[in-house]
């Protein structure tokens, strides 16, 4: 597997990388924790010269300077912004006092992706994602006027970001019964330490062939090897923001160490490997605040776990879902299909049924 072995996203026919690059990162404005432009130019020129094609940004990743960085790249090299599938996103307000600045209503959303255009220095995004939910929009609202921007060539495709799965599916479904732009991704935690997806909007994506891009997928750096528990991280812009690892969280990054050491890899190769084999199509997202943690970050494409180590892997990192996802286990499997074997899944009987003769 390499950045140049394209799969494509959802149900579409965009084709992008198996790792995409997140510029959240690039530029070093307040309210970030990122790099210059130097070292960001540097990581995005990895990224492309190993055939990556997808890069993530977002209007409001360091003030709007992310979205400038990758402009000013893409512009200075002629052909490159036909090459890269582009995505950023909106939601965000970046006009202190005006309630229309940001959120996803109709002339708010176009009004955010003009600016974005204009800081990419380009007529159209591959992708555009909603950051959030506006829950005092919608959403019929919201995907009229994504379609709308489709239509008129400024978007290509869409996706939602850290919205819930009742909404997610009210939209996408409305889209589809009115032949609507449909959604072909979600964006989302999603990694050794946040799994909690995997309750709702994960068997969504699956049920609808929807792709997954885990944003966060070594949780902040977390997972990246340099947090060791009782030991004091000294290279970290992150933390400032995040603080570190709970007790809880070291139990699974010793996990992740036990594998790496078995394989002789790093820890963030583990972890993006492990997420790159969850089921349907899970395309990461990379952070990198130096070109050297993308290229560590990289190896995840080299390594391949064994069923041993996906099981220690999944098995230390478990979560605990929400209802009523507790109630669709072994105990539904019984519930239902009384000793049979279905779709793969076996089951016990229900033993109060086998312990007694009477049939009503
Ligand atoms: N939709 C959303 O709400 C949302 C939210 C967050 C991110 N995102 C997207 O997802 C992308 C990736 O997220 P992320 O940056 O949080 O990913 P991440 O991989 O979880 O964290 C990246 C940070 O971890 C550290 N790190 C990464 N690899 C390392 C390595 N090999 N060795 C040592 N340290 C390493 C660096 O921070 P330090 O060196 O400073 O510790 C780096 O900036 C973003 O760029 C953005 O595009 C989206």
């Amino acid at each position: 597997m390499a950045l140049d072995h394209y799969v494509t996203l959802g149900r579409s026919g965009l084709r992008v990388s198996p790792f995409a690059l997140g510029a959240m990162t690039f530029g070093t404005d307040p309210g970030g924790a990122g790099c210059d432009v130097a070292e960001s130019e540097k990581i995005l020129a990895t990224y492309l010269e190993r055939g990556g094609n997808f890069v993530d940004t977002a209007n409001f990743y360091t003030n709007g300077h992310s979205e400038k960085i990758l402009g000013d790249y893409l512009a200075a090299r002629p052909g490159l912004r036909d090459r890269v599938v582009l995505a950023s996103k909106f939601f965000f307000n970046m006009f202190p006092g005006d309630p229309n600045g940001g959120g996803a209503g109709r002339g708010s959303i176009i009004a955010q992706l003009d600016e974005s255009l204009r800081r990419l220095q380009t007529d159209h995004l591959d992708l555009y994602w909603m950051h959030n939910w506006d829950r005092h929009t919608p959403i019929e609202e919201t995907m009229r006027a994504l379609d709308d921007l489709v239509r008129a060539g400024k978007i290509r495709y869409i996706g939602f970001s850290n919205t819930p799965a009742w909404v997610t599916a009210q939209a996408h479904t409305t889209a589809v019964l009115k032949g609507w732009t449909p959604l072909i991704a979600l964006q989302v935690e999603y990694s050794l330490l946040a799994r909690t997806v995997e309750g709702e909007l994960a068997p969504f994506a699956r049920d609808q062939g929807v792709a997954l891009t885990p944003w966060s997928p070594l949780k902040n750096g977390f997972l990246s090897g340099k947090y060791r528990r009782g030991a004091q991280v000294t290279d970290s812009a992150r933390s400032a923001y995040v603080g570190g690892p709970t007790e809880a969280d070291y139990d699974v990054i010793e996990a992740v160490a036990a594998v790496a050491d078995d394989l002789g890899t790093t820890p963030a190769a583990v972890s993006l490997a492990w997420l790159r084999a969850r089921e349907g199509t899970v395309v990461p997202i990379i952070g990198a605040r130096r070109v050297t943690h993308l290229e560590s970050n990289l190896a995840g494409l080299e390594i391949t776990l064994t069923d041993a180590h996906r099981r220690a892997l999944d098995e230390a990192s478990a979560p605990d879902l929400n209802y009523p996802a507790p109630m669709h286990g072994a105990q539904q499997a019984m519930l239902q299909f009384a000793g049979t074997t279905v779709d793969g899944v076996s089951s016990e009987v229900y033993p109060p049924l086998l312990a007694s003769n009477v049939r009503y």
